[in-house]
């Protein structure tokens, strides 16, 4: 009897120290993304971490994988889907593939001539129904964050539409980006950011189209020979989570991640602009890229080229959508 009774507290006392042991536990995010850690994202992202980890007094604990090293593109949605990963801030291009085509309207070539343009639809009622649409798929947006406006490259100098003629172009999971390159008569191939550089250099792809802050810290600068300022289209993330994990989160704390959410996407588009003009400066230091300025009649020529992706695409994206975007960016054709 006595032995029995001993063995009893003995097991609830190791019960009470498990339970407590985990209730100590911090709650663990981790969040993933394919960009190197000196960029507009990868510093927000260490940002993040840096205020949800004080804020919550170590209740919760975030750690950054960045550079594709938990998860690449193609396996970063799923995982995220699954639980095995809580965070990740995505490119908007990069949503069609998950049923969500309507993310590619970010995608249309000149549709934003400024991010101020662009906050106008990320913070607006398109932003809002966008991130409505992921919350069937078991995912929820916090927040969007700028990274910068994209230029082409390639081992060619790209001043003209023609220039563009039979060139192997890397993108991004697109169709509307692939409409992109085939107006300009180039060929588009999607392929997993993390695989880019090597493409470059052994010549899968010849060129492609990135911010500088990309451009650079993936030193695509040693494998293009020319970086053309052509300002077609945008880079933009959402900060997205697993529905399942933020619902089943505490109320403070989740309350509190939100705040630190709040400013490091402040802090994220506070950057973005200073990180891309830094990283072409960078570049232009290199001297391995030849930085292309194109003039504005160079420019409306690509414009020129490039607005039947609009049209062609109106349906995928949706007419509303489209003609929201339109109306708060007061886009010209
Ligand atoms: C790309 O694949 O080119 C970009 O989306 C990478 C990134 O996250 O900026």
């Amino acid at each position: 009897m006595k032995l029995r009774l001993s063995v009893a507290l003995a097991a609830s006392a190791l019960l009470a120290l498990t339970t407590a042991a985990v209730a100590q536990q911090p709650i663990l995010i981790k969040f993933s993304h394919v960009v190197a850690v000196d960029t507009p994202k990868g510093k927000a992202a260490e940002y993040f971490k840096k205020l949800a980890e004080e804020r919550t007094k170590g209740r919760v604990k975030v750690e950054v994988y960045p550079n594709s090293t938990l998860f690449k593109d193609g396996e970063e949605m799923e995982a995220l889907q699954l639980g095995s990963v809580q965070m990740l801030a995505p490119s908007v291009a990069k949503f069609g593939p998950l049923g969500v085509r309507e993310f590619e309207v970010f995608d249309l070539p000149y549709i934003f001539d400024s991010f101020p343009e662009l906050h106008k639809v990320t913070e607006g009622p398109v932003g809002k129904m966008l991130f409505q649409k992921l919350e069937s798929k078991g995912i929820t947006g916090l927040a969007f964050w700028d990274n910068g406006f994209k230029e082409m490259s390639a081992n060619k100098p790209l001043r003209t539409p023609d220039d563009y003629k039979g060139l192997k172009m890397r993108i991004q999971s697109s169709k509307v980006l692939g409409d992109q390159m085939k107006a300009l008569g180039a060929i588009p191939q999607v392929m997993a950011f993390s695989e880019v550089y090597q493409a470059l250099q052994t010549g899968v792809v010849n060129g492609t189209e990135n911010p500088p802050s990309n451009f650079y810290t993936q030193k695509m600068n040693e494998v293009q020979k020319y970086l053309s300022m052509t300002d077609h289209g945008v880079i933009e993330y959402a900060v997205i989570v697993n529905k399942k994990f933020w619902d089943g989160l505490p109320a403070d704390i989740r309350t509190t991640l939100e705040g630190a959410m709040k400013d490091a996407t402040k802090f994220a588009n506070e950057i973005a602009k200073k990180e891309n003009d830094d990283a072409l400066d960078a570049v232009r230091k290199t001297g391995k890229t030849e930085i292309i300025t194109l003039t504005p009649e160079q420019k409306a020529a690509m414009k020129k080229a490039l607005i039947s992706v609009h049209k062609d695409n109106e349906s995928r994206v949706g007419k509303d959508t489209l003609a929201e975007v339109y109306k708060e960016t007061g886009f010209k054709q």
